[in-house]
């Protein structure tokens, strides 16, 4: 049997305008995503996740054919992943089947990377059964293979993270990792509205299209904000960091991706303290992430939050990307 595992991720700043180009702050959290991969007597693909519901089973003609259809089931773009690593690593999928079963702890449609995570460790888990090895470059890129069926044109930013952990700062497939002692300490706040990704960045995309001038500035703003929040981060001036986030959320709301529901986490969390706050991911619902002034403003929030009925937690930072066992 093959295991691995892979982080979920909160994105700080640069959410949509990295999709365009411009650099992103992420932190993969300690939430992860398990895959545990095994010989199958009969060539073809099995994915079975628990989270999704779904138990699928691909001949090899059909994972071949899944880049020309459209996606129609959520494990489509784990099975291509599957493919292109076993091609990578020289196992013959006309000859060999596996079978794939993820488990996982992040909570899926939530802007938590739990996609990327899950294609990660999917490639990990592959690695292992078979004893083979891959630079994390190269695992991060046959992941995001399967995020491009899922997501239509993603960054990149999420396998990243979910391969690499630690702070990143991701710009056009450039990862560098930060060193960045001290954990931000933010709470995370799940509005429970479902979203994807893929709508949200196309709905971004016929903005821009329709306004390039300017929805184009907005970008080019959004794309300033990461190399602040380093720079913020870096002096631990976390006033400025909150204004940073306020800023961030402003022009994520001005090209379509906020919801009544962040609204509302957000002034609440104002309401209590918080220096700033954002959503986290592609919007439209999902996460919140929330910077307190300090421990009681942290639970204060967190009471206030639960009162109406949101529930939130502390996430904890995680320097470990892919783990393959
Ligand atoms: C999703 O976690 C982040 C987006 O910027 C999409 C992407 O980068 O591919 C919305």
């Amino acid at each position: 049997m093959g295991k691995a595992s892979a982080p979920g991720k909160i994105i700080l700043s640069g959410e949509h305008s990295v999709v365009y180009g411009y650099p992103a702050l992420v932190s993969a959290v300690s939430l992860r995503c398990f895959a545990y991969a095994s010989s199958l007597p009969e060539p073809g693909i099995e994915i079975i996740s628990k989270d999704l519901e779904v138990r699928q089973i691909y001949s090899p003609t059909e994972v071949y054919q899944l880049k020309d259809l459209p996606l129609n089931s959520k494990t489509d773009n784990l099975a291509f992943s599957a493919l292109k690593t076993l091609e990578k690593i020289g196992i013959n999928p006309l000859k060999q089947g596996i079978s794939i079963s993820l488990e996982s702890e992040i909570p899926i449609s939530a802007g938590l990377g739990s996609s990327a995570a899950s294609a990660v460790s999917v490639v990990g888990a592959i690695l292992s059964l078979f004893k083979k090895s891959l630079s994390s470059n190269e695992i991060s890129s046959l992941a995001f293979e399967g995020e491009i069926l899922a997501h239509g044109t993603p960054s990149g930013v999420d396998n990243a993270a979910a391969t690499y952990g630690g702070y990143l700062r991701y710009e056009n497939g450039n990862v560098s990792k930060l060193d960045i002692a001290n954990e931000v300490p933010v709470l995370v706040c799940n509005t429970m509205v479902p979203r994807e990704t893929k709508a949200l960045v196309a709905n971004v995309r016929k903005r821009y299209d329709s306004s390039p001038n300017i929805i184009g500035q907005i970008l080019k703003a959004l794309g300033q904000i990461p190399n602040a929040m380093i720079d913020s981060i870096a002096k631990q001036d976390f006033i400025a960091l909150g204004n940073l986030m306020e800023i961030n959320q402003g022009l994520l709301d001005s090209i379509g991706v906020g919801h009544h529901a962040i609204h509302k986490v957000i002034s609440i969390a104002k309401e209590f303290g918080a220096l700033g706050s954002k959503l986290t991911g592609a919007g439209g619902g999902g996460c919140v992430i929330i910077l307190p002034s300090d421990e009681d403003s942290e639970n204060e929030i967190h009471r206030a939050l639960k009162e109406q009925g949101f529930d939130s937690f502390r996430t904890r930072f995680s320097q470990e990307g892919v783990r393959i066992e």
